[in-house]
């Protein structure tokens, strides 16, 4: 059975929800899978496949993500790996565009990444538990937002099964031609 790492890099908590929400929709498939932030990620022993989940602050990434990828580069380029983004907190075209570009961007720092899929989904925003900086008047008064869709989270998991599966038994396909 493929193991599959739901990690991600959060900050108050609602990429983690998402990812553990993957994970959840991953087991109901047959598939050993557990969420984990990535600042707790040891090592991918027995890891054969990792859903990587990162939200977005003042347009780039959470420094731990960057980590993330550096750390585990060796063994994350050889195993299939899907990337989720989080989140606009406006539902119009424009910010999922946006966010798209930014976290396409802090891809591009890792090249050597090639995900079998990759997503933006809305975030959330809960006022009374932003933190300074971040509990400056601009963002408070957006007031609280939650434009998390768990139907559209659920069909994207879905939709990784086949991939993350297809992407494991390709590379046991070619490991096996190598010996
Ligand atoms: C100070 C601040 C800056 C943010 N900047 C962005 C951004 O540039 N792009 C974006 O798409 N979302 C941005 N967001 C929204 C967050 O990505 C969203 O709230 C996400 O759900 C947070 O994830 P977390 O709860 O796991 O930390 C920002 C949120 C805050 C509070």
């Amino acid at each position: 059975m493929a193991k599959v790492l739901v990690a991600y890099a959060s900050k108050y908590g609602s990429t983690g929800e998402v990812a553990d929400a993957i994970a959840t929709t991953l087991r109901n498939r047959g598939l050993d899978a557990v969420a984990q932030p990535v600042e707790s990620v040891n090592d991918l022993e027995g890891v054969s496949a990792v859903v990587f989940g990162v939200a977005l602050y003042f347009f780039r990434w959470r420094g731990s993500a960057h980590k993330f990828l550096k750390r585990h580069h060796r063994t994350l380029e050889r195993i299939p790996v899907a990337v989720f983004g989080m989140g606009p907190l406006e539902d119009s075209p424009d910010q999922y565009t946006g966010a798209r570009g930014h976290l396409d961007k802090g891809l591009e720092k890792h090249a050597w990444l090639e995900p079998v899929s990759v997503t933006v989904f809305g975030g959330r925003l809960a006022p009374e538990h932003l933190r300074f900086p971040d509990n400056n008047p601009a963002m408070r008064q957006m007031g609280a937002v939650d434009l998390r869709d768990w139907d559209e989270i659920g069909k994207w998991a879905e939709s990784l099964v086949e991939k993350l599966d297809d992407a494991v038994q390709g590379k046991h396909a070619i490991e096996a031609q190598v010996r």
